[in-house]
């Protein structure tokens, strides 16, 4: 095990990254977490260890600081969504490519040895989506590290946990709508839990046998989007009927969805899910055991526990 005393978390604001924040923080460990906006990230200032820097990461004398003196950098920036374009639209190539592509030269430059990049189960370069694209060519830029920057890759199929923008997002249109009419009902997922990826990135820092390896992230049951939806209505104690779209109606719904701000789906999403969010073996690395959505939602989402029992009953069932 090599010593990891201080990281920088570029990323470290969101959803996984304060998942990470907390499992590094538990050993002590100093983080550096750089934001665009220091007001949205009150809950990690309660971390011992956190220093929250606003910063502009695109910025190479701004990387230059944050690196000054941290052992590694865990790369977490992500978007959903994208101007269009080909391969892929503007922001996807700003977050998903031009920035791992800095992260490795400010990393040579300021002789950090080691960085853990989170990209997507399903990155590929002819994937459907620009979105694949996009973390595909993010990969293949932390691959081209050189030998003086160890990495390692992660590949997460759909994360959950509390805050999620999955779960939560259908537990609130399922809370708002009568029925939800759903693109990609039949498209399969592995969902893993958040603090199982904390945990992989956190082993990753440490584990020399790390370096170099391309690692998928899931959970331990495979279910279609329509079930996962089912699952959340029931659990939530807002049961809807979810009728499936096909790709056309699929993408004409995201089209109008598209003009809203923060839009809840794009025609990228759904061209995304024209390939099975699955992992092609073991569903976590290095022997781990993934945490089943059962066993850990209802906390959550739940409004009863013999409503959660009921849910998960009907899950194993089909
Ligand atoms: N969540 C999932 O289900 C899932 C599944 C597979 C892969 N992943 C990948 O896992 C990583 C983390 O995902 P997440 O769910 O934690 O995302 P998130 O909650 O949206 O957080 C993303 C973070 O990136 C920063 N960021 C976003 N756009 C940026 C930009 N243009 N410039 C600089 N910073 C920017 C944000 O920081 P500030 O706003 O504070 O600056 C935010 O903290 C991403 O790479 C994502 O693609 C996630």
């Amino acid at each position: 095990m090599r010593p990891v005393r201080k990281v920088l978390i570029v990323g470290g604001s969101g959803f996984v990254g304060t998942a990470v924040a907390a499992r590094l923080a538990r050993d002590g460990v100093a983080l550096v977490v750089p934001t665009r906006r220091r007001e949205r990230v009150r809950h990690l200032l309660t971390l011992p260890t956190v220093d929250v820097v606003e910063a502009d990461v695109f910025d190479p004398a701004a990387l230059a600081q944050l690196m000054d003196g941290v052992d590694a950098v865990v790369s977490l920036v992500g978007v959903l969504h994208s101007r269009p374009g080909s391969p892929w639209g503007p922001d996807f190539g700003r977050a998903h490519v031009e920035l791992p592509t800095r992260l490795v030269a400010a990393a040579r430059r300021a002789g950090v040895g080691r960085i853990v990049h989170v990209s997507a189960l399903g990155a590929d370069p002819a994937g459907p989506s620009e979105y694949q694209r996009s973390k595909a060519a993010g990969e293949a830029a932390i691959r081209a590290a050189g030998p003086e920057v160890e990495w390692t890759i992660l590949r997460p199929s759909v994360i959950f946990g509390p805050g999620d923008r999955f779960l939560n997002l259908f537990a609130g249109l399922l809370q708002r709508f009568p029925l939800l009419p759903l693109g990609g009902a039949g498209a399969r997922f592995q969902p893993v839990f958040v603090g199982d990826v904390a945990e992989v990135i956190a082993a990753a820092l440490v584990r020399p046998d790390a370096a170099g390896q391309v690692v998928e992230m899931a959970g331990p049951t495979v279910y279609t989007l329509r079930q996962l939806v089912d699952y959340v209505g029931t659990l939530s104690a807002h049961p809807r009927p979810v009728i499936g779209l096909p790709e056309g109606l699929a993408m004409l719904q995201a089209a109008v969805l598209e003009c809203l701000p923060g839009p809840l789906m794009s025609r990228d999403n759904v061209r995304s899910m024209r390939v099975d969010n699955v992992a092609s073996g073991a569903p976590q690395p290095w022997g781990r055991q993934p945490t089943a959505l059962e066993s850990v939602a209802p906390g959550w989402l739940g409004r009863a526990n013999r409503r959660a029992r009921f849910a998960a009953w009907l899950l194993r069932r089909e």
